[in-house]
C-alpha cells in the first residue's frame, strides 16, 4: 500500500478547487490572479459537470484541466470537445499528469457523444504545443484569425 502522501487521484474539478488553481497559476506564472479562475472554474463546473479534471497528489491539487462540450459554435454542428486551460505544478511535471487528466476529460467527452477534441494552442509555446502534440492532437484545417484593436 502506497503512503498516503503519493497516492495519485485524478478526479472532476469542484469548485473548492478555485485556491488550488489559483496558486498553481501563480506559480507557473508569477501572476496571482483569483478573478479570472473565479470565473472560470465558476464557468465549467456549471456549464459542463464532470467535464474538467483536477490531479491529486496526496490530497493536494497539483493540476487541472478545464473544458467543455460544445456544439454548433463556429458553423461545427458535429459535438466536440474543447480543452481551454491547463496546468501542472512545475514541482510535478514529467509524472504523467497530464496525459491522464486528458485520459480523464476525453472519455467524458465520448460519452457525451464528441466525435473530436478541440483546442488553440500558442505555436511559440513549445513546452505546452510539445505535449498537446505528444497526447495525439495535430494540426486542424481550421485556422485562428485575429484583427488587433
Ligand atoms: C504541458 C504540461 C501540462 C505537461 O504536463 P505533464 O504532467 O508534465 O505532462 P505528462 O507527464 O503527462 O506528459 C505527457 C506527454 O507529453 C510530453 N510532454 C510533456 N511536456 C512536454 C514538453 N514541454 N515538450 C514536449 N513534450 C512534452 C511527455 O513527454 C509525454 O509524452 P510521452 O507519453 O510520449 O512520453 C505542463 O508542463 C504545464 O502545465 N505547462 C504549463 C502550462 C501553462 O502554461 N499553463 C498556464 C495556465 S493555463
Amino acid at each position: 500500500m502506497p503512503e498516503t502522501s503519493t497516492v495519485l487521484r485524478i478526479r472532476p474539478l469542484d469548485e473548492l478547487d478555485i485556491s488550488a488553481i489559483i496558486r498553481i497559476d501563480e506559480k507557473i506564472s508569477g501572476i496571482y490572479r483569483p478573478e479570472v479562475w473565479e470565473t472560470r472554474v465558476m464557468y465549467y463546473t456549471r456549464r459542463d459537470p464532470g467535464a474538467s479534471q483536477v490531479a491529486e497528489i496526496g490530497g493536494r491539487v497539483v493540476g487541472f484541466m478545464l473544458g467543455d462540450l460544445r456544439a454548433g459554435e463556429f458553423g461545427l454542428e458535429e459535438p466536440s470537445g474543447w480543452i481551454e486551460r491547463f496546468g501542472i505544478d512545475p514541482d510535478h511535471r514529467g509524472k504523467d499528469l497530464g496525459r491522464r487528466m486528458f485520459d480523464a476529460i476525453r472519455a467524458h467527452f465520448v460519452a457525451e457523444g464528441a466525435k473530436s477534441v478541440r483546442t488553440l494552442v500558442d505555436t511559440n509555446d513549445h513546452g505546452v504545443a510539445g505535449f498537446l502534440r505528444a497526447i495525439g492532437f495535430t494540426p486542424a484545417p481550421l485556422q485562428a484569425l485575429e484583427l488587433r484593436l
